[in-house]
């Protein structure tokens, strides 16, 4: 079974998955999407993350809320069991000729885009809303008070915040209160910066969920980050991310990590870090290899 832990309101796996390669740039098509999702869910996973941007630049709105709705329909297994979060106040875009990620967190649009992710899902309500990423045009604040609208309105159950810092998470605290649930933040072996919030959240109640677990779809700038994760692997034969996944959960029983895959092979080897149990040792060593103190 895969590793299960609470969020709010909601017993879900620790280890979910990160919808975005499968409806973005260079994804491998709509079916293969399909078959990805009913892989992890057949795996028994129970948390998706998906947003109402993750579509491919002048390509179709919301469809990787489309490919989740599909996929939660067309899925034999219990529905009723799965933790879909979504999240609003990204859109994209192109500059210089190249896809961008671009973001609008005005209130009007957070909450008519919120409405949108709902319809897209096919749900009354939204488990899980997360405002995706602060608008600099925006006061955080009120951002944030159009996603306490859309929980009060009972278009989501909880909410979440992205991409926050700490006083960002505060303001989130002080506005959404016990709705307030998670905070989904980049953090891997390539990108520590964020430990300030993950402690923060364990301070507060609130589960840290890592985004781009891996580093990224991506080739990083520096693969030499991920060596000791490799010898590490080598020793309980199984792959190095398996072993990053299993790292970045014995941060805290508040930490999720929702890896991206293109394909159900990725998906399944990933969802199985929760049963890799990293000893006293090498969790320090590895925690020493990226600066985590
Ligand atoms: N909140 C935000 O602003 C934000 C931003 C970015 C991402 N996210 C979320 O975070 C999720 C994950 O991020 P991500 O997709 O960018 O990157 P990631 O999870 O760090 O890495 C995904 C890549 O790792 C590979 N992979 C995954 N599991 C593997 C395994 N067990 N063995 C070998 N390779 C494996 C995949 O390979 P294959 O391609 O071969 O399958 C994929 O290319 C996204 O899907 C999205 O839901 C959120």
């Amino acid at each position: 079974m895969v590793m299960h832990r609470n969020m709010g309101p909601f017993d879900t796996t620790a280890i979910g998955q990160g919808e975005m390669p499968l409806t973005i740039e260079n994804n491998l098509g709509w079916d293969t999407g399909i078959e990805t999702i009913h892989a992890a869910l057949d795996a028994g996973c129970r948390h998706i993350d998906t947003a109402w941007a993750y579509y491919c630049s002048g390509g179709e709105e919301q469809t990787g809320e489309k490919l989740v709705r599909e996929a939660m329909d067309s899925w034999k297994g219990p529905r009723e069991e799965v933790l879909v979060a979504t999240k609003v106040g990204h859109f994209r875009n192109f500059t210089d000729g190249k896809p961008t990620w671009d973001v609008d967190g005005r209130p009007e649009n957070l909450i008519r885009r919120g409405k949108e992710s709902a319809q897209a899902l096919g749900v009354d309500t939204i488990d899980l809303l997360y405002f995706h990423r602060p608008d600099p045009k925006v006061p955080y604040a009120e951002s944030v008070e159009a996603i306490k609208q859309l929980v009060d309105e009972g278009v989501a159950r909880t909410a979440g915040v992205s991409n926050a810092s700490i006083a960002q998470i505060d303001i989130a605290r002080s506005v959404l209160g016990d709705s307030l649930v998670a905070v989904q933040n980049q953090f891997s072996p390539i990108y520590t910066e964020t430990i300030d919030t993950l402690r923060h959240c364990a301070e507060t109640g609130l589960a840290f969920v890592c985004w781009s677990p891996l580093g990224g779809y991506r080739k990083p700038k520096d693969e030499t980050k991920f060596d000791p994760f490799r010898s590490v692997a080598e020793t309980h034969s199984v792959s190095y991310q398996q072993v990053v996944l299993a790292w970045e959960l014995a941060l805290g029983d508040h930490v999720f990590v929702i890896p991206g895959a293109h394909r159900p092979q990725t998906i399944c080897d990933s969802l199985k870090a929760g049963d890799l149990v990293l000893a006293p040792e090498e969790l320090a060593m590895l925690n020493a290899a990226c600066g985590i103190r």
